[in-house]
């Protein structure tokens, strides 16, 4: 999701520097190329080496070094970057970038770039709430500096309190936020994620494997893009990424009524929930004792949220999902015309590689008017981008009329 993105990774002296090792983790393995730069303290917690070893990039540590200038100095460095990340950054490094001091490579190189810099700042609560510090991040953030703002908790010193560093992956969702064009801007899209639960007594249910992966995967990047970000979500294991606001539900029922208490704040829906066809008939007030060889359930079917979507006079853009396992297309297409859709991705479950549960997917997009677009095996993230991409040029013709 980053490939051809030139990352500079700023750390300063904390202890929280060695979290910096995990976000460059991230970073690379998102195909970003990053160049670290430490101060002298950073070098204090964690060494060069274990950086340059994980960026496959010398670490720059001093400003005036003869060697490294010819071949890449801070001038070139802060040219060439994307982005800058500054984490952990201390209140004096923050305070330093502020005053527009420039004494060490770091503070140099962020002075002389034009690329967007993000700050996550790790420091004593009272060094984070004192107004010389606040004074300094304000400012900052007017002048167009990204901050990620540190958790609460359990600080180095012994203090609990704000001044924790974030955790590496919300500054790796704040890094990519930033390097993502702001496409969807303005626009409100509602995501429904995950499985629905069908209560059959208070013990058990019936339901099915979807974990909320692609729906959570859509959810954030659309955010990523500048929308606000509905995510109705059925019962799944996962963080909602940054941003988003996530309504949670169990059974169909409670989806349906939260997607059409919010469509009226839409302009895209996009129905990645595995919604339970069918729900039993009664559910049992106490639990139902085991008793004959066999037992039969009576189901009923559930309403359809997506064809009841598709049936409104004032519809949002309407992105539906098919999971196949056979005729992908013809059955996907059936399902685009049936319920008035603009967009479905045919999504092939039938090989243990997509769908259900795992981290990648393969899909094929269908359009209203007959075009489609093949997605080869790829991580749902990417599927992700690759549909709201699609979304954003089917739908800006729509908007602009
Ligand atoms: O959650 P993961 O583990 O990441 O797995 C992702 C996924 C496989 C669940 C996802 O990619 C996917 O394919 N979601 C749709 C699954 C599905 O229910 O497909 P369907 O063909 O049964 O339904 C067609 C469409 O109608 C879907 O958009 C569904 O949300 C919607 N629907 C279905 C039934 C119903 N009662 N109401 C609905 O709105």
């Amino acid at each position: 999701m980053l490939e051809r993105k030139q990352v500079i990774l700023g750390v300063s002296g904390g202890i929280a520097a060695y979290k910096a090792v995990q976000l460059l983790r991230l970073l690379t393995k998102a195909g970003a190329d990053v160049h670290v730069i430490m101060t002298r303290s950073a070098q204090e917690f964690v060494t060069p080496l274990t950086f340059q070893t994980l960026s496959a990039n010398p670490v720059h540590t001093e400003l005036f070094n003869l060697i490294s200038e010819q071949q890449i100095g801070h001038i070139s460095l802060a040219d060439r970057a994307d982005l800058f990340i500054i984490a952990p950054a201390t209140a004096n490094i923050i305070g330093k970038v502020a005053g527009g001091i420039a004494d060490d490579m770091l503070t140099t190189t962020v002075m002389a770039t034009k690329a967007k810099v993000l700050i996550a700042p790790a420091m004593n609560v009272n060094m984070y709430t004192n107004p010389i510090y606040r004074d300094n991040e304000e400012r900052l953030r007017r002048l167009g500096y990204l901050f990620v703002p540190p958790e609460t908790g359990e600080l180095a010193c012994g203090w609990i309190g704000e001044g924790k560093l974030a955790a590496p992956e919300s500054i790796f969702e704040a890094a990519m936020a930033a390097l993502t064009s702001k496409t969807l801007n303005g626009q409100t899209i509602m995501v429904t994620a995950g499985p629905t639960r069908e209560e059959i007594d208070p013990v058990r249910f019936v339901s099915n494997h979807s974990s909320g992966k692609m729906g959570y995967a859509l959810a954030g990047a659309a955010r990523r893009r500048g929308s606000r970000v509905i995510l109705v979500s059925g019962p799944v294991g996962l963080t909602a990424p940054p941003g988003v606001e996530l309504v949670r539900v169990e059974s169909a029922a409670e989806m349906r009524e939260a997607v059409m208490a919010r469509v009226g704040e839409c302009s895209v829906v996009i129905k990645a929930a595995a919604v339970a066809d069918y729900r039993s008939v009664e559910r049992s007030e106490t639990k139902i004792k085991k008793q004959n060889d066999e037992l039969t359930l009576r189901l009923v079917k559930n309403p359809d949220i997506l064809a009841e979507l598709g049936r409104l006079e004032q519809r949002p853009f309407l992105v539906g999902f098919a999971a196949e396992t056979d005729s992908l297309e013809a059955g996907a297409a059936k399902k685009l015309a049936e319920k008035n859709l603009d967009m479905i991705v045919a999504n092939d479950v039938s090989q243990p590689d997509a769908g259900f549960n795992v981290d990648t997917n393969r899909a094929r997009i269908l359009f209203r008017d007959g075009r489609s677009a093949e997605c080869p095996l790829m991580s749902k993230n990417e599927l992700a981008d690759r549909i709201l991409d699609h979304i954003t040029t089917e739908f800006s013709p729509r908007r602009e009329r």
